[in-house]
């Protein structure tokens, strides 16, 4: 939580942070990816095994550049195939011999499914990076008893067909798969077999309710919209319930909803827009975790029943005008996205007591910050502020307060202006294990730097840590061999203001 108070021209700036107010736990979750069928993201993105450059692909096919930067990023948990993907996807399809698998019209983005990459090829890759696996099922063409097939041929260890296909198809363990999403966008009228909220709502349920049957211990994550729409408000009062014959009688510590799943893409051509355009997503997850309690307080769910989080798993800076989906959405990322990324992150942190995981849609070359080439990997600009936070923004929202100047002109979505502040300063800052403190000041402004007076700490040695992502232009973009948009490193020793520059993303960092 970061608390504003309004400057006017001439008063100084000021940021206090209170290390001994921690306020929320982070979940490492909020460094989520996704990985869906779509464009380059699975094949020449996570996979290229006809790529000449041997030396970019491991035994696997496998792009290792891929592997190597979701190691950097220390990617906790990826979700997959979809995205509007899964609403015509067969997971049967997708597994066994590979010279087997049938291609297949793709109906979400046009294209053809040749299902070489499947569930098999897909658990290695995240075994791997070390990532965690979320899978969404399929809500468009897909049965209750093929997503009871997939979760059998994932989860079970049984001597059942589904168990005994994976077996038969090299894997003897199995995967564990916790994280299960019920459908994608289903309202979305993109959608193959769109849904009404009370055709959702009921579906839904009864999938939880089969799907916990066979393996309690999932976590299920309901389809929601923004978060702050009807159909987030319909769908968590019909789902998030407590129904104990769902669970079996006495069990009254778990429930089948288990998160809420919420997305939203921002974007404006006018670069201050598209910066500050991420507080929306703040008031999306205020207003979605307070329907998440109405629902709960409406439906008796008792206190013992954890409270459901939000899974924003869709974000990021998206224009589908200007990257359309159809097209493979290649999005060129200037300074003012990285910007917009650093306040979408910014917002995760803040916001941390009710998010559950973030995905950052998407991990490779569909709208994502790293894109893949025949001969190597380009890193985009929203790359650094997405590496900086993964690194270090980790363990502990702690109490801030900012007191600054703000733009006050119109925003994109136009609804922000009355709902949110939009400071010029846009921070978040944390403590982790080690006794480190961060705090990330996104200066939004064109033009101005800002001197600003830093309050209520002091580092160990006297010294404090900085990095700085910045540039002149706010259009500048990286290109292969030119990444002109990076991380500088450097130290403050923490005198009198710290000038944060126009257009820059910064981390300061104290050691108590
Ligand atoms: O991430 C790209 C697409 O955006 C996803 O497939 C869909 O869920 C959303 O509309």
């Amino acid at each position: 939580m970061t608390t504003f108070t309004q400057l006017s021209s001439g008063q100084r700036p000021k940021i206090s942070i209170h290390p001994d107010r921690k306020l929320s736990k982070i979940n490492d979750n909020i460094y989520g990816g996704f990985t869906e069928h779509m464009g380059r993201c699975i094949y020449g993105g996570l996979y290229d095994p006809e790529n000449a450059n041997k030396n970019l692909i491991d035994e696997n096919g496998f792009r290792k550049d891929v592997i190597e930067a979701m190691k950097e990023l220390n990617v906790p948990v990826v979700r997959y195939p979809g995205g509007n993907f899964v609403a015509t996807y067969h997971w049967l399809d997708g597994v066994g011999p590979q010279e087997k698998r049938p291609r297949r019209p793709e109906l979400a983005w046009l294209g053809v499914e040749s299902n070489q990459f499947g569930t098999d090829e897909f658990m290695k890759w995240c075994e791997i990076v070390g990532t965690e696996p979320y899978l969404a099922l399929n809500f468009g063409t897909g049965t209750l008893d093929e997503a009871l097939a997939w979760l059998e041929y994932c989860n079970s260890t049984q001597d059942t067909e589904y168990a005994n296909l994976r077996r038969k198809n090299g894997r003897e363990e199995p995967y564990n798969v916790k994280y299960w999403a019920l459908g994608n966008e289903c309202w979305g009228p993109w959608q193959v077999e769109q849904m009404t909220k009370e055709d959702y709502a009921k579906k839904a349920y009864q999938w939880a309710k089969a799907l916990k049957l066979l393996d309690p211990s999932i976590t299920l994550i309901l389809c929601g919209e923004t978060g702050h729409s009807t159909w987030d408000f319909y769908t968590l009062k019909e789902c998030v319930r407590w129904d104990q014959h769902a669970l079996g009688a006495g069990n009254i510590t778990a429930s089948l909803i288990d998160m809420h799943s919420i997305h939203i893409y921002t974007a404006s051509d006018d670069p201050v827009k598209n910066s500050v355009a991420p507080r929306s997503a703040e008031r999306a997850i205020e207003i979605c975790s307070g329907l998440i309690d109405l629902a709960r307080i409406e439906n008796n769910v008792p206190a013992s029943v954890p409270r459901q989080t939000i899974c924003f798993d869709e974000w990021n800076v998206w224009d589908p005008q200007r990257a359309p989906g159809d097209q493979g959405a290649e999005e060129r990322y200037t300074l003012s996205d990285a910007l917009a990324v650093a306040v979408w992150l910014n917002v995760f942190i803040r916001q941390s007591k009710y998010v559950g995981m973030a995905n950052i849609a998407q991990s490779v070359n569909v709208i994502s910050p790293l894109m893949t080439s025949k001969d190597g990997l380009l890193k985009q600009t929203t790359w650094s502020p997405l590496l900086l936070f993964s690194k270090y923004m980790r363990g502990w929202t702690i109490a801030t307060h900012v007191s600054c100047e703000s733009y006050e002109g119109e925003t994109d979505p136009k609804w922000l202006r009355a709902a949110m502040d939009t400071p010029w300063l846009d921070v978040s800052a944390t403590l982790n294990e080690g006794g480190w403190v961060s705090v990330v000041v996104v200066n939004v402004h064109l033009r101005e730097s800002f001197g600003v007076e830093m309050q209520g700490l002091s580092s160990r040695n006297g010294t404090v840590k900085v990095y700085t992502v910045a540039g002149k232009e706010w259009d500048t973009v990286n290109t292969a061999g030119k990444e002109t948009i990076g991380i500088e490193e450097g130290e403050w020793d923490a005198q009198g203001e710290y000038t944060f520059p126009s257009l820059s993303i910064t981390m300061l960092r104290w050691q108590l």
